[in-house]
């Protein structure tokens, strides 16, 4: 699942003439576009729907184009570069003067990334080779408020014709979107969990993060209760009710798409059942193509096994609980 010599090319020549290429990343797959060029960062929120105070990441191919687009980093801040990137990691900064604010959703801080996928990595220098600031910038390749896409096929799904071209790197290895710190404070604090957990972050801060909670929090499109939702549905059920909920359903004539991950599938019911693995790294993996599987299931519901109330399974938790405030909205 590598792009090819022409793949690589064409892109870098879109991008450079203002246009949209989705990429693959290890999070989820971009909408890419010249963070420098706000005509080419506007398409992107045309081809998403999403509002335009919303601010995006920018994408970089290595850690000297920081000071490019930031300014007054603090050394906590490059030592998490140090430590996580390339990788999940975007780091909030004081924007550079020149930063466009189509890009920051009219901010003054930017968010950076310098992700860990090859094809992510192979398309950003060759971007930053051809001239230019070389950022690009790129929220997750979905439509609004939608489920972020984790394979090529499910951002064509999203947004078809919308994009130009599709660079394929197979299905992404994370599956849930970067853990986002915001070194613009005094004290680093986590606006989104991700992969890279307030424990991982302990380990360079000498002490575990402050989690932004809604209200304090500056505005970012992946803290809105409503989030990365289906379109049918969905309810979180611990896992002694499973059973007696989905019978109760049936009663009902409702059909249930069930994602569990200690609770085995029941043989015999009218169900789809899928399993996910009982650990948060490979449920992270997994779950955004098995909420998008449901949808395409036909079910009337989708239930979800809770998960546990534990801090390793933070990021997935507050995915899931975003999935359900929002679905059955479509
Ligand atoms: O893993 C990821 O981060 C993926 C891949 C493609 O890199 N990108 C992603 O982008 O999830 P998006 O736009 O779906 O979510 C980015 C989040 C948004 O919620 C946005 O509000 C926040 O980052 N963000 C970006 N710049 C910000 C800023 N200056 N201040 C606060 N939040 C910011
Ligand atoms: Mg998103």
């Amino acid at each position: 699942m590598t792009p090819s010599e022409a793949d690589y090319q064409r892109a870098v020549e879109l991008l450079c003439a203002g246009e949209l290429v989705a990429f693959p990343t290890e999070t989820v797959y971009g909408l890419g576009a010249d963070a420098a060029n706000p005509e080419a960062v506007a398409k992107i929120f045309a081809a998403k729907g999403r509002p335009a105070d919303h601010p995006l990441i920018v994408h970089l191919a290595c850690h000297d184009a920081v000071e490019q687009w930031a300014e007054q980093v603090p050394d906590v801040a490059w030592e998490l570069m140090e430590t996580f990137w390339p990788g999940p990691l975007t780091l909030i900064l004081k924007k550079q003067p020149w930063v466009p604010l189509t890009v920051t959703g009219g901010q003054e801080t930017v968010g950076l990334r310098m992700p860990g996928h090859p094809v992510a990595l192979e398309l950003l220098r060759r971007f930053a080779a051809s001239g230019g600031h070389g950022g690009i910038a790129a929220p997750s390749a979905n439509r609004f408020g939608r489920i972020s896409p984790t394979t090529a096929a499910h951002v064509y799904e999203e947004l078809g014709e919308r994009v130009p071209l599709i660079l394929d790197g197979g299905a992404c290895a994370v599956g849930i979107e970067s853990t986002i710190v915001d070194c613009s404070r005094a004290e680093a604090v986590v606006l989104r969990p991700g992969h890279i957990s307030p424990l991982h972050l302990e380990a360079v801060l000498g002490r575990l993060p402050q989690i932004a909670t809604a209200e304090g929090a500056p505005r970012v499109s992946g803290s809105l209760a409503a989030h990365y939702a289906p379109l049918t549905p969905m309810r979180v059920i611990t896992a002694p009710r499973l059973l007696d909920f989905i019978n109760a359903q049936r009663h009902k004539g409702d059909r249930c798409g069930v994602i569990g991950h200690s609770q085995p599938p029941q043989l015999g019911m009218p169900h789809v059942w899928q399993m996910l693995p009982a650990d948060p790294v490979g449920y992270a993996h997994g779950l955004y193509a098995a909420l998008r599987e449901m949808d395409h299931a036909g079910v009337d519901l989708i239930v979800v096994e809770a998960l546990p109330d534990d801090l390793a399974w933070a990021a997935v938790s507050d995915r899931l609980r975003r999935s359900a405030a929002g679905a059955g909205q479509g």
